[in-house]
């Protein structure tokens, strides 16, 4: 970690929401947003975050505007640990006032906490005059959010789960680049509606589930599943993983108390839908703690995915395989 010059205390990043494919769902310290897992993801070209940091006068009251909604201090509680992280690293009292921009709906199963704690790390540290690693940078997204830890790098990612108590080996590296696999994205926006149980609360409920045990048992293999499955280009494998991880996560989410149902009826209609053609073509889907679908295919698979999505008359997004995190 070296200090860069930026005498004005200003800088904007870019990073890219992500979708797991073998997912984080369970902490073991959610302070630090330390998983139990690793978790192994995909970065979205279509769905991004942009965010300006400044730094300014010495006082404690930063701010956050996302999409000109100015954030009430109250919740921006998960930002500020990286904006702490940074001041302490600075020996600072600075404030930071972060503007930020979405290109798709908040809170909505689309990772927009992921690509939102991942812009705003890289932003106000750069802002700060910080020049730190990919996996340093993937660490302190982190604290914002878990999943932003997978945010910082390009392409295909896993979140080694490390073992520190400190959590200084728990982040994301790239294990192959965007177009290490020529796959169409589909992002089925089913709802825009914000998720009425949040994934923090989501996780802790579910390790009241009486299935919990057997869940622990198969999200601690599904990392290396999914990643012998990208890395060989085997869209068989890819299927078989994600499909069985996603199933497994909603249905725990299902039995934890009060029960949690993040899928809308029109999710399932399309996830039912996908079951059936994977038998016949290379598609496959999963869904995050939220309704919205999101469709992985092979070129050859593209025109039916694409006409039987535009059948189901909900929004969607067409993308490909992201990059990481950027200044801009
Ligand atoms: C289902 O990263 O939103 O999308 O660390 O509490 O902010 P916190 O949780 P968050 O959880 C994401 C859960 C998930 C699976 C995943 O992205 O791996």
């Amino acid at each position: 970690m070296t200090d860069i010059q930026n005498d004005n205390y200003i800088a904007t990043a870019k990073a890219h929401a992500n979708i797991a494919v073998a997912k984080y769902w369970g902490k073991r310290d959610s302070l630090l947003n330390l998983p139990l897992f690793d978790s192994v993801a995909f970065s979205v070209d279509g769905l991004y975050t942009e965010t300006t940091a400044v730094w300014d006068e010495d006082d404690f009251r930063d701010e956050l505007i996302i999409n000109d909604w100015q954030v009430p201090s109250h919740v921006m509680g998960r930002v500020q640990r990286i904006l702490d992280d940074i001041r302490a690293r600075m020996g600072w009292s600075k404030r930071c006032v972060l503007r930020s921009k979405n290109n798709f709906a908040r809170s909505a199963g689309l990772a927009s906490s992921a690509s939102g704690c991942a812009a705003a790390a890289l932003a106000a540290s750069s802002a700060a005059g910080l020049e730190l690693s990919e996996s340093q940078l993937s660490s302190l997204a982190r604290l914002g959010s878990g999943s932003a830890a997978r945010s910082i790098p390009a392409g295909w990612t896993r979140w080694h789960a490390g073992s520190a108590p400190d959590g200084s080996d728990s982040y994301a590296v790239t294990i192959a680049p965007p177009n290490h696999w020529n796959l169409h994205v589909f992002v089925v926006q089913i709802s825009d509606v914000r998720k009425s149980v949040s994934s923090t609360e989501g996780m802790e409920r579910c390790k009241r589930s009486a299935f919990w045990d057997a869940y622990r048992l198969e999200a601690s293999q599904a990392a290396d599943f999914a990643q012998s499955a990208i890395l060989q280009r085997d869209f068989d494998a890819l299927t078989k993983a994600m499909h069985h991880n996603m199933m497994s996560l909603h249905a725990l989410c299902l039995t934890c108390d009060p029960p949690v149902c993040y899928a809308a009826p029109k999710s399932l209609e399309l996830v039912q839908h996908i079951l059936r053609a994977c038998k016949a073509v290379q598609v496959c889907c999963t869904m995050d703690a939220g309704a919205n679908v999101v469709v992985l295919c092979e070129g050859a698979s593209y025109p039916f995915v694409k006409n039987d999505i535009i059948a189901l008359g909900v929004p969607f997004i067409q993308t490909r395989i992201g990059g990481g995190a950027r200044l801009i």
